[in-house]
Order: C-alpha cells, then sequence, then structure tokens
C-alpha cells in the first residue's frame, strides 16, 4: 500500500514495507512491521503518533543512521528514483547532509561546544562541496554560510560565524541547526522534534521559521512532533504511527475534519482542551512489548472496538481519495462478513 499525494509528479521519498528490527538481550525487537509512506515534492508531511511508536527509527532508516546491527532493515526507500538500501555506502553518505539533509532535536549535542559555529558550518559545505566535485574558494563559503544563517533570521551572522555555542541562546542554537541543514540546498528535509529542548514560546517561533523557509524554498518536509497544533498549522499531509504500523493517513484536513481510526480518535481525545469540559481522556493501556507484539492489528489490546477479526492484520481502506485507514471497521460492506 502506498498513497498518492497532492502532487501527481511523483514522490521524492518513497517507503515501502519498510520493516526495522533489533537484536536486544531480550528477543527480537519487531520494531516497524510494514511501513509504508510517500513525500511529494513541496508537501509537508506530519509522522504523528505516542512516544515509542517508532517514528524515530523510521526517519532514521530513512536517513541511513540506524547502526547495523543490532537493527536488521528490510523493504524498500526510494529517494528521487534511486533506491537507498541497496545503494553503497559512498553514495548514500554523499545524498546525506545534500540532497536530503536533518534537522537535528537537541542543538546541545548536535553542536561541537569546542569550535566555533563558522568552522563548523564550514565543515559541512567542504564536505558537501568535495561530494559534489565543487570548487569554491574560502570567502565564497563563508559567503554562503553569512548568507544561511541571515535567512534563518539569526541577528548580525559575521558575530554569530565567530561564536562558540555557548555564547548562544537555545533559540539562536536551534536556527544554526535549521541553517546547517539547509546550508548544501538540499531538496528534502526531515526534522524529528525540533525545537523540543526550548520553551514552548521559542520552539513554536523555531517552527514558524522553519515552515516559511521550506515554503519559500519548495522543500519537501517530513516533520515528526508530538504538537497536534503544528500539525494541523504546518503540514499538507499526516501520518498516524501506533506500534511500528501506519494507521491512519491523509490530508491534514481530511484527517482533523473525521479522524477514523479508534488509535488516531483517542490520539486525538488526549490535547488538553483549552475551553474546558473534559481536558484529558488518554489512552488506557501501553504500547506492546516489541518483542512479543499482538497478532494482527497491533492496536487490538487497547482497542474499545476489537473483535475475532482484529487478530487479522487489517489493508488500509480508501475513505475518500485522500484519506485511508487500516481498521476493520472501514472495511466495505462486503468484506465484513
Ligand atoms: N537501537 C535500538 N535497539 C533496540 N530498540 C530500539 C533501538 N532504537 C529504538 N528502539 C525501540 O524502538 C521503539 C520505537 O522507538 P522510537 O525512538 O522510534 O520512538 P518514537 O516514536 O520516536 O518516540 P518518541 O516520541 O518518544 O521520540 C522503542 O520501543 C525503542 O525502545
Ligand atoms: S482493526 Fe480492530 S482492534 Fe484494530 S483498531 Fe480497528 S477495531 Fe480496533
Ligand atoms: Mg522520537
Amino acid at each position: 500500500m502506498t498513497v498518492s499525494g497532492p502532487n501527481k509528479g511523483g514522490p521524492v521519498l518513497r517507503v515501502d514495507d519498510l520493516r526495522v528490527a533489533f537484536s536486544t538481550f531480550d528477543g527480537v525487537a519487531d520494531v516497524l512491521s510494514g511501513v509504508d509512506l510517500e513525500v511529494h515534492p513541496g508537501q509537508r508531511v506530519g509522522l504523528v503518533g505516542e512516544s515509542g511508536c517508532g517514528k524515530s527509527v523510521t526517519m532514521r532508516a530513512i536517513m541511513g543512521i540506524l547502526a547495523s546491527p543490532p537493527a536488521r532493515v528490510r523493504g524498500r526507500i526510494t529517494f528521487a528514483g534511486e533506491e537507498l538500501l541497496t545503494m553503497g555506502r559512498a553514495q548514500r553518505q554523499a545524498l546525506k547532509g545534500t540532497a536530503m539533509s536533518m534537522v537535528f532535536q537537541d542543538p546541545m549535542t548536535a553542536l561541537n561546544p569546542v569550535f566555533r559555529i563558522g568552522e563548523q558550518l564550514t565543515d559541512v559545505v567542504r564536505w558537501a562541496d568535495r561530494r559534489r566535485g565543487l570548487r569554491r574558494t574560502a570567502s565564497e563559503r563563508r559567503a554562503r554560510i553569512l548568507e544561511v544563517l541571515g535567512q534563518v533570521r539569526l541577528p548580525d551572522p559575521e558575530r554569530i560565524f565567530d561564536a562558540y555555542p555557548v555564547q548562544l541562546s537555545g533559540g539562536m542554537r536551534q536556527r544554526v541547526l535549521i541553517a546547517m541543514a539547509l546550508l548544501n540546498r538540499p531538496r528534502f528535509l526531515i526534522a524529528d522534534e525540533p525545537g523540543t529542548a526550548l520553551d514552548v514560546t521559542t520552539q513554536d517561533e523555531i517552527l514558524r521559521l522553519l515552515n516559511e523557509l521550506v515554503r519559500d524554498e519548495g522543500l519537501a518536509l517530513l516533520m515528526i512532533t508530538h504538537n497536534l497544533g503544528v500539525v494541523r498549522e504546518m503540514t499538507d499531509y499526516v501520518y498516524v504511527m501506533y506500534a511500528g504500523n501506519v494507521v491512519e493517513h491523509g490530508t491534514t484536513d481530511a484527517i482533523f475534519a473525521a479522524p477514523a481510526h479508534p488509535y488516531t480518535r483517542a490520539l486525538f481525545a488526549c490535547v488538553p482542551k483549552l475551553s474546558g469540559g473534559r481536558a484529558y481522556a488518554g489512552i488506557e493501556g501501553t504500547l506492546p512489548d516489541y518483542t512479543r507484539p499482538p497478532e494482527g492489528c497491533r492496536f487490538h489490546p487497547r482497542c474499545p472496538h476489537a473483535e475475532a477479526r482484529c487478530f487479522e492484520r487489517p489493508p488500509s481502506f480508501d475513505l475518500g481519495e485522500q484519506h485511508h485507514s487500516a481498521c476493520w471497521l472501514h472495511a466495505p460492506t462486503e468484506a465484513k462478513s
């Protein structure tokens, strides 16, 4: 199962039947069990789901940064028409940080405290230039870096260039990380909970900035966030994950207008309501142990609608042209009996 996004020109990223298992002391943890998703050029896609459902593992498999072993990765990940999982290591390395790039979550660990910002960004540009066979002078590289530091609205880029990370606030460091991701003009950006280490106001500013840059540059974005308000405001298409599976996906408008899968509905019910009333419904139970996942629909131990057929894995049913749910409740009538 893979769906079409709004863009008909073909996806920039396509993930088919992605499976990731880890060897652990307790046995094999079967974390991703067949994830399918697509991101089209210029499309902003959100990946949501509760903590531990496999969002970062999906993102790390796409970026090729899962340590192997213990990870065993199967399926297909196609980027700009090229199959990543069978691609040579050098070729794959060359894609990272150039055509596809990632905004890291934690500015404290992603930046090296002992080097100036300018030195760290110059390394990133120099590395990509080498891979692209580009010959740029030191001043040309510096000019590109100052340009991007300005683009992420850091005041006085010259001063930032010469600063050490510790001399910048958390919000400024996160902007530097966005600049780092944009330096080599990627076509596709992955952001795994950008700014979660920051206070909510600064995080909001960072997400807005990211949104504007992605829109202005026409980039494709795959964004992971816990914040459903952000998803609603900043994405075009949403994938909802539960326990290593995509359970529902569709345009952001369709999903927010009528969340259909019992898990999505429970997840949305968890959002505190400022208007008062019953503020927090919560989801009963916990995610399964990935070394012994439930058969069939992995949500069945927590689902109030579970029935016998839920011990078989449901396919993805169409609820509309751009809205799909992997739940037996949405099977066409003839398939229900
Ligand atoms: N290297 C690893 N070895 C074993 N298990 C792992 C490894 N990396 C991730 N996992 C497991 O995979 C599952 C999914 O983890 P993942 O980090 O993708 O969750 P997530 O959806 O990103 O959660 P969060 O919202 O908290 O970031 C978790 O149970 C985690 O313990
Ligand atoms: S397939 Fe069954 S258990 Fe799974 S969400 Fe639907 S009703 Fe619930
Ligand atoms: Mg994560």
